[in-house]
Order: C-alpha cells, then sequence, then structure tokens
C-alpha cells in the first residue's frame, strides 16, 4: 500500500517524456482539467525535463500555462502537445568539456530547485522505464509527485496494459492484413518488423490477431531454420506465401540483439533483425522475399478510443491520487480499477511475453510458428 500524506496543493506541472506514445494528449487534457476543476493552476513542461532544465532556449521560458482553452480538442491527437525526449536523461546528462571529454553528471537538484522557483506543489510526470528511474529520484528529493506510465511496448511492470500498445498493435494488425494480399498475390514471403524494444508484446497481438505464419519475438530466440520449414509445410499445403513478424528485439538462437545505434546516455536504438531474416529465409528457402518495417508508424496516429479512455483515467487518477496525498507512486490499470504503486515497485521490471500465456497458446494452437 503506497503512503499517503495531505498537503495543500495550488500548482502542479505535468511533463512528458521518453517516446511518444498515442495517449499522452488525453493524460495531459484529463490532468488538466480535473486540476482546474479543483481551483489548482497547471502547467506544462517542455520537452521532457529539457523545459525545465534550459529555459533561456524557450521564448516563453520552458514552462507553458495548460489552460482549458490550451487542451481544448486534443484528446484525439497523437504525440504530445508538450515535446518529449528520450536522450538528455538529467540522471546521467552528457556533458562536453571544452577539451572534448564527456561526463555524464545528475543534474535532478536543479530540476526540484526549478520547480520550487516556479512555486510548483506537485508534478505529474508521464513516462516509462526511464522517467520512472527519473522520478523516483525526484521524489526522494522531495519533490511531490506521480508518475503515469506510457509506452506502445507494454513493457512496464505492475500495470495491465499501457496507452499507445493498443494504438500500435491496431496499426500493425491492420498493416498486416494489407500485405496478406499481395503476398499471397506473388506467392512471396513478407517479413515485417514492428517494434517493442526488448519485449514481443506487439509482434505478439498483432500476428495472432492478423494471422501471421510466424511470430519472432525476444522471449524466445529463433531457428531460422525452422521459420523455413515453415514456409515449406505451407507451400506444401498449397500456401504459396508466408507471412513473418518480427519484433525489433528477437534473436535467433546463439545470436545477439541487431542494434542500429549506441549512443551514451540513452538506451541502445534497435533494428535490422527483420533484413536479417528476410535475408536468411531467401538464402535458404530460395523464396522471394520482401520486408517492411513499420518503426515509428506504430508511435504515430490518433489514439483508439481504448488508449483514450486508459490515457484520460489515468491522467484524472493521478489528479486524484495527489489530492488524496499519493506521491511517489505510479498509476496503474488493475481492471476494473485504476490503483497507486510505489514506483520503486515498478522501476527497473520489464514485463516480457510469458512464453505459457494464453495468447501464446492460442498461436501454438492456430499453428502459428515461434520459429
Ligand atoms: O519505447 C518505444 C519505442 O518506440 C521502442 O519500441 C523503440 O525501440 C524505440 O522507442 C525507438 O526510439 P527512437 O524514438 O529513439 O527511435
Amino acid at each position: 500500500m503506497a503512503a499517503k500524506q495531505k498537503v495543500q496543493i495550488k500548482k502542479i506541472a505535468i511533463s512528458t517524456g521518453g517516446g511518444d506514445a498515442p495517449g499522452l494528449n488525453a493524460v495531459i487534457r484529463a490532468a488538466a482539467l480535473s486540476a482546474i476543476m479543483r481551483g489548482w493552476e497547471v502547467y506544462g513542461v517542455l520537452d521532457g525535463f529539457h523545459g525545465i532544465l534550459s529555459p533561456e532556449e524557450y521564448p516563453d521560458g520552458g514552462f507553458v500555462p495548460l489552460t482549458r482553452d490550451r487542451v481544448r480538442g486534443i484528446t484525439h491527437l497523437g504525440g504530445t502537445i508538450l515535446g518529449t525526449s528520450n536522450r538528455n536523461n538529467p540522471l546521467k546528462y552528457p556533458i562536453i568539456h571544452p577539451d572534448g571529454t564527456r561526463e555524464e553528471v545528475d543534474r535532478t537538484d536543479e530540476i526540484v530547485r526549478g520547480f520550487r522557483l516556479h512555486h510548483i506543489d506537485a508534478l505529474i510526470t508521464v513516462g516509462g522505464d526511464g522517467s520512472l528511474a527519473i522520478a523516483s529520484v525526484l521524489a526522494k528529493k522531495g519533490l511531490r509527485l506521480i508518475s503515469v506510465p506510457k509506452t506502445i511496448d507494454n513493457d512496464l511492470d505492475k500495470t495491465d496494459v499501457t496507452f499507445g500498445f493498443d494504438t500500435a498493435v491496431g496499426f500493425a494488425t491492420e498493416a498486416l492484413d494489407r500485405l496478406h494480399s499481395t503476398a499471397a498475390s506473388h506467392g512471396r514471403v513478407m517479413v515485417v518488423e514492428v517494434m517493442g524494444r526488448y519485449a514481443g508484446w506487439i509482434a505478439l497481438h498483432s500476428g495472432v490477431a492478423a494471422s501471421a505464419d510466424v511470430i519472432l519475438i525476444p522471449e524466445r530466440p529463433y531457428d531460422i531454420h525452422k521459420v523455413v520449414e515453415k514456409v515449406k509445410e505451407r507451400e506444401s499445403q498449397g500456401s504459396k506465401f508466408t507471412i513473418v513478424v518480427v519484433a525489433e528485439g528477437a534473436t535467433p538462437v546463439g545470436g545477439g540483439l541487431s542494434v542500429l545505434e549506441h549512443e551514451a546516455g540513452r538506451a541502445e536504438r534497435l533494428g535490422g533483425i527483420g533484413e536479417k531474416v528476410a535475408a536468411d529465409i531467401h538464402e535458404i528457402s530460395g523464396k522471394e522475399t520482401r520486408l517492411v518495417v513499420l518503426g515509428h508508424l506504430l508511435r504515430g496516429g490518433s489514439p483508439t478510443s481504448f488508449d483514450r479512455l486508459t490515457a484520460l483515467r489515468f491522467g484524472a487518477a493521478a489528479v486524484r491520487g495527489l489530492e488524496e496525498g499519493y506521491s511517489g507512486v505510479m498509476v496503474a490499470l488493475d481492471p476494473p480499477q485504476v490503483k497507486y504503486v510505489p514506483i520503486e515497485e515498478a522501476m527497473g521490471k520489464m514485463k516480457m511475453v510469458p512464453m505459457g500465456s494464453d495468447i501464446v497458446l492460442t498461436a501454438k494452437d492456430l499453428g502459428i510458428s515461434f520459429g
């Protein structure tokens, strides 16, 4: 049970951090309106914590009032009106000295000071695992705050689901549906790479929903020969095409992750496994193979009604939580309820696809191969 201590709140701030996810604007709107209803003033921090760390870079000081007018008509919009960033983590802020040497410094004290300077009584921070780690330090330094979890990857622990995931799965499903007809017409193998970081949720859910033939996820290293066996099995049954969904974090048995870019101070950028899978299938089977990388398309567009509703519930629950005196907690979905869990219980733990879960078993019963 998370600890509570009621204090009077007059002014709050909201920040969005990490990769964007459809539903962020709905959280901002719900939190702003719920706070305004209680007579509180609401401010948005621009670009994650950058607005508070480098206010001189913004004409409006990096800190904008979130009035009723400012949050009107944004629930259905993708992205975040506040901007976001998944670099320049304030816990390990990269500094380059004049002699070219690099250093990573902790700038969380400056963030706490910045909020005090603006007389902010409490913060709502919306983000993924990286943002939770920052929030946990800020809370320990005395900043009253509540975190709202977000990621299209659905890999955050202690919440049933994160908003953005349903929208990403819906888009991937539609893309896979569209690829079916062209794959069938040409008798090709179509490899589709989807995001998801180190977890296979997007690949699994969209792959099962769209009747993919092969789903490769990080939770189970794949054997390319088994993938080709599936292609051949389908051919022998009269299906000349195969749809393969590959999560960006999938790895071959005995092989490593496909990494596009390593940059200090931020998570490695994954990608490229789809290309490898497509090339390997072509080489072993001789089949004509095409690759489609859905990439950032999965992060864009209007949130589904499920994601809007979850995001609105999270935003309103964050404000109710602050009013009730919670701090250092994350809002979480525990159907049918929204609850508050200590940030420490949720951070640093990745929620992976359990290979014995009902959806995996369903996929297997439908004849889908995991390689
Ligand atoms: O965490 C969300 C996510 O979209 C991952 O699925 C993906 O690996 C990563 O962000 C991409 O990040 P960037 O915006 O830096 O390309």
